[in-house]
């Protein structure tokens, strides 16, 4: 079958190097991609977003399924673009309807959503500028620190955490007042959650599911998780904390009343569910939804997953996932992630990136993220810029690997962290 991958980061390259794999691929198109995508399949100048231009092009080249990677696509609709329309409603798309993906686009549905299916969550309130004065008493009821979550779809900026109660409520008018655009005309104020966080996903066909490799991932730019948040610099899977008792947990209190929660709203969900839950005293909670796999969760979970990806996609588009097998593989993989100096901050492009041939001879997979080809050069083009996984037989030993060959691998102003894993 032909396959079309949107998307552009780590994640993209990660699952077009699992679905390269499958005997079923004739061929595998990505759309951007990036300098690594090219590698494992081929990279089509198409916006992810450009709807009416991947249907001209998944028409053309007879394409049999989509494979969306980011979020976007999915709140603006591909689902229901492509399943609603007579002329491309046999390409199976793999990914959520726009109502399905609004889990993720917006934090108050999602908050509503768990509220109404008794999935737990922690406590928050809804405030706009019409009812301000509930969120500033809402916040006065509440304990430090304060949890502000700007309603819709941010780059992963919406959150705010803030150690004082003055603070929060003049940020809490600051973020209605435009602070992120439209996304915080509505802000959701949440109870703040202490405990250990671990990202759980799920591929569903709407009625049956999957539960993939739980993994952790590093978010903040500092090592010891100090300093800005980023898009994550590093993961590791599986998740010792996130055992069996946990995981029945989720399963029974999470993932089931999702599915199922799902269905009963009458909202058709064909895709990846990721959960970000926290271990709060042993018991799971929601943090948030997202309606695609993380980055750079992908980057070491897709080393994890041993059967045929594209297999599991079929079962996905027929609705009969529960005749599929997911086989795991039971060794640790781990994802360093090499970014531009000054990253999440301002940073420079465009630096030649070297080593890359070194890096492919040792049995790392080397992933790329913000790269381009420039006169035959691979150059730096993000601030995420290369992802380097690894297999061990402990977290140890696939780290190990992974920091070896970031050594090997050069730019300008390359940093990474030097303690993934360090608090599993
Ligand atoms: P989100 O974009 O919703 O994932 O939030 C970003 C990060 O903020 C999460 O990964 C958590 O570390 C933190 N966070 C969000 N909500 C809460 C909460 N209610 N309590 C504690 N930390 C939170
Ligand atoms: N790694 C977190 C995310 O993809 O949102």
């Amino acid at each position: 079958m032909k396959l079309l991958l949107l998307g552009s980061g780590g994640r993209e390259h990660a699952l077009a190097w699992k679905i390269a794999q499958s005997p079923k691929v004739e061929k595998l198109y990505i759309a951007p991609g990036n300098a690594g995508t090219a590698s494992v399949g081929e990279n089509i100048d198409i916006k992810a977003t450009d709807f009416e231009v991947l249907k001209a092009f998944a028409l053309n080249e007879k394409i049999d399924m989509i494979v969306v990677g980011p979020e976007d696509p999915l709140v603006k609709g591909i689902y229901n673009y492509f399943q609603g329309n007579d002329e491309t409603k046999h390409i199976a798309i793999i990914g959520p309807t726009s109502e399905g993906a609004t889990l993720e686009g917006s934090k108050e549905f999602a908050k509503e959503f768990m509220q109404r299916h008794n999935i737990p969550t922690a406590r928050y309130k809804s405030v706009t500028s019409e009812n301000l004065q509930e969120g500033i008493d809402f916040l006065a009821s509440l304990q430090a620190p304060y949890v502000l979550k700007a309603d819709g779809l941010c780059a992963g900026k919406g959150v705010l955490i803030l150690p004082t109660l003055e603070e929060a409520q003049s940020e809490l008018k600051e973020m209605l007042s435009g602070m992120f655009g439209d996304a915080s005309a509505t802000v959701v104020i949440e109870e703040f959650l202490s405990g250990i966080e671990c990202s759980v996903f799920v591929l569903s066909d709407g009625e049956h599911y999957k539960v993939l490799p739980v993994a952790k991932d590093y978010k903040r730019i500092g090592e010891g998780d100090k300093g800005l948040n980023t898009g994550g610099m590093g993961s590791v899977t599986p998740v010792p904390f996130a055992d069996e008792v946990f995981m029945e947990k989720v399963r029974t209190r999470i993932i089931e009343p999702t599915v199922n929660g799902l269905r009963a709203d009458n909202i058709l969900y064909k895709g990846f569910i990721f959960l970000g839950l926290i271990k709060v005293d042993g018991e799971p909670m929601v943090i948030e939804y997202n309606v695609r796999m993380g980055d750079p969760e992908t980057e070491s979970v897709m080393l994890r997953i041993k059967s045929d990806l594209v297999e599991l996609f079929e079962g996905v588009a027929a609705g009969n996932l529960d005749t599929k097998t997911l086989e795991l593989d039971p060794r640790t993989a781990a994802c360093v992630m090499m970014v531009s100096g000054g990253y999440p901050e301002a940073y420079e492009k465009g630096f030649e990136i070297s080593g890359l041939e070194q890096a492919a001879a040792t049995d790392s997979i080397v992933f790329h993220a913000g790269t381009t080809c420039k006169d035959g050069k691979v150059v730096t083009d993000g601030g995420r810029v290369i992802a380097i996984s690894s297999y061990g037989e402990t977290k140890e030993e696939a780290l190990a690997k992974s920091y070896k060959v970031a050594e090997m691998i050069q730019f300008e102003k390359k940093n990474y962290r030097r303690d993934i894993g360090f608090d599993l």
